[in-house]
């Protein structure tokens, strides 16, 4: 016996201890100003269960009246207030007190409908506000940490996770507070009538509840484990199968993906029954548990005390306590169900925004007049998951009038040293010097808004050929002459006149309406738009044919006089046009030179070339 009161008791300890580190995240989660939203609201929600309470206890008198009228007359309190009303008969107060009664439960129902809309109101602000702190730490962390990690999961913690967190964890969190002064309350009420009483039914309701949570944890935890699985499961087969609706279709696996997502979507189902159901049984069992108590308690009052009006009155005060006590509790239990349910939502939310960082806006952004000449000497990189460098001490200078080109094998280093140059990663060591300058942490953010990046596959926004090449400028402060011009310039113009609303046409989403060679052209325009100093492209000729290829180098060819120009490339055609080529391989820069310097000095590249290049 001494041993199941230990096992019971250290379970009672696991859960308590549970719940408050679960109810600790959720104030970590918070911000100041929330939180004290949150005190405000509990205050509130003290006043809310006085109220409740009291309305309904005002049916008990009223039952005793009715049912022995002599009390108006004995009752202390019942004959104050019958003076004070100055009721002619006892018949005239019984209609008095009943209507009081009754506005009385109005009034403390409208209360609990307003303390519903504040609860409601205040845990889906936390949420939108949650939302959007993560999604504003997601964009302001490093490009590295984007370029390492799989998009797929912030995207399942700020549309699945933050809202599985307001409606399972925080909402059920403020049921659970205002539910439980609603409990204290009936209980100091019955502890002052009938000590006795007030002890037996908080041990037997709250005892039930109690050891079924108590039992029960255990499985709530592994259940919701499993749903938050089967979510990001299911995030990640949505996402992968529409980006890659080509090969599902190519491969014709649209069933094979249909039945991995319906076996993944049924999978949880026995979680989420589980979960549901476990915050429901004990109801049934516990309220047939206490009325069966206040069945027997009646039996046993009147075979004390007989079958007089008193015992009605008494009865009559239980059985309030109990119809208002019992819901009570079953809330605070299922609120604690579903917070362990869910519990652990609220810690990886609490982890994802560990590194909550939102810059302040740039004020005084000056992008650069001029740039002529671009430097890296000893550029040096090493991926923070990786066993060995990727680029080993890169010294080279780009220089304006001349059409640059980065030449290499795939997985060289070339991608990586244009994320260099863009500023988007920071060297182990090595500088980049800007017409001389060495570039620092303070003037990169002008040195950004300098540059025009051109990466291999263009996004496009579902947007109009103007938005499209206006990138992220309000509309309002679109300049049409300005889109116009850098089409022009990028070769766009003639196609676009062609579509149907010409620069208004909606490229669809992700330019589907676009060939490869079109988006890489509204993806120059797009760089030329805000007169950039400087362009980098990340291999703009591989999704074109030769025809295509020759226009766009023909075409970069007449911007390098504006513009510096550098190219990512390892196609012989585009080596052949460009001014300077740098061979990277292995993370190292072999050779540096014309086409026909190197051809003639570099055995190598010879060979390279002769084979087709890098391929
Ligand atoms: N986020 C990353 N974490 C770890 N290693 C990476 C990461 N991104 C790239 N790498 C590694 O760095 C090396 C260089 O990659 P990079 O993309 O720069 O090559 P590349 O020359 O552009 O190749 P390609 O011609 O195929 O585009 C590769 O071996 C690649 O596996
Ligand atoms: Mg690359």
């Amino acid at each position: 016996m001494a041993k199941l009161a230990c096992v019971i008791l250290l379970k009672l300890k696991g859960f308590k201890m549970y719940i408050i580190k679960i109810i600790r995240n959720i104030f970590k989660l918070l911000s100041k100003e929330q939180r004290s939203k949150m005190l405000l609201l509990q205050v509130f929600f003290v006043f809310s269960a006085v109220v409740q309470v009291v309305g309904v206890a005002s049916i008990a008198p009223f039952i005793g009246i009715i049912s022995n009228p002599q009390t108006i007359h004995t009752n202390t309190f019942l004959k104050l207030l019958h003076d004070f009303l100055g009721a002619e008969s006892d018949q005239q107060f019984i209609i008095i007190f009943a209507v009081l009664s009754v506005s009385m439960i109005f009034f403390s129902n409208a209360v609990s409908a307003l303390t519903l809309w504040l609860l409601l109101k205040f845990s889906i602000s936390i949420g939108s506000e949650l939302q959007y702190k993560l999604y504003s730490s997601f964009l302001n962390r490093e490009y590295l940490f984007h370029k390492s990690t799989n998009y797929t999961q912030q995207i399942s913690a700020i549309s699945q996770e933050a809202p599985r967190f307001v409606y399972m964890v925080l909402q059920p969190y403020l049921l659970l507070c205002s539910n439980a002064f609603i409990a204290i309350i009936i209980l100091l009420g019955l502890l002052f009538l009938s000590p006795l009483i007030a002890l037996a039914s908080a041990f037997i309701i709250g005892g039930a509840y109690t050891i079924t949570y108590g039992l029960i944890k255990k499985s709530l935890v592994h259940h919701g484990k499993i749903l938050t699985e089967k979510y990001e499961a299911l995030q990640s087969i949505l996402s992968e199968s529409f980006i890659g609706i080509k090969d599902i279709k190519l491969n014709t696996l649209e069933n094979k993906y249909s039945n991995i997502y319906k076996n993944t979507n049924f999978s949880g189902l026995n979680s989420s029954a589980f979960i549901v159901l476990a915050g429901d049984i004990p109801k049934f069992a516990i309220e047939a548990i206490s009325f069966g108590a206040i069945l027997i308690f009646a039996i046993i009052l009147l075979m004390t005390k007989g079958n007089d009006g008193s015992v009605v009155a008494i009865l009559s005060i239980y059985a309030i306590a109990g119809y208002k006590l019992l819901p009570t509790m079953q809330q605070i239990y299922k609120s604690a169900a579903s917070m362990s349910a869910n519990g652990g939502v609220a810690a990886e939310l609490k982890e994802q925004l560990h590194e909550y960082i939102v810059k302040a806006d740039e004020v005084n952004v000056q992008p650069l007049q001029t740039i002529k000449k671009i430097e890296l000497a000893g550029i040096c990189y090493k991926y923070p998951t990786a066993n060995e460098t990727v680029l080993n001490g890169i010294n080279v200078e780009f220089n304006k009038g001349q059409l640059n080109t980065i030449a290499g094998p795939s997985g060289s280093g070339k991608s990586t040293l244009a994320d260099i140059m863009l500023g988007l990663l920071q060297p182990i060591s090595g500088d980049i010097n800007i017409d001389g300058e060495r570039l620092t942490k303070n003037t990169l953010t002008n040195y950004q808004h300098s540059i025009g990046y051109v990466p291999q596959h263009i996004f496009i926004l579902d947007d109009t050929v103007i938005g499209n090449v206006a990138f992220g400028v309000e509309s309002a402060n679109i300049d049409i002459e300005k889109v116009e011009r850098a089409l022009i310039q990028a070769n766009a113009m003639e196609f676009v006149e062609k579509l149907p609303l010409k620069l208004n046409t909606n490229l669809g989403q992700d330019g589907k309406l676009l060939s490869g060679g079109q988006r890489q052209r509204i993806g120059i325009a797009r760089a030329l738009y805000r007169n950039n100093k400087i362009l980098i492209l990340d291999e703009p000729t591989s999704a074109l044919d030769i025809e295509s290829e020759f226009e766009l180098m023909s075409l970069l060819d007449k911007l390098k006089h504006d513009v510096l120009t550098v190219v990512i490339s390892h196609r012989p055609a585009a080596i052949k046009l460009s001014d300077k080529i740098c061979i990277l391989e292995s993370g190292q820069m072999l050779a540096q030179g014309s086409y026909s310097e190197l051809m003639r000095s570099n055995k190598h590249f010879q060979e390279l070339m002769e084979k087709g290049f890098m391929g």
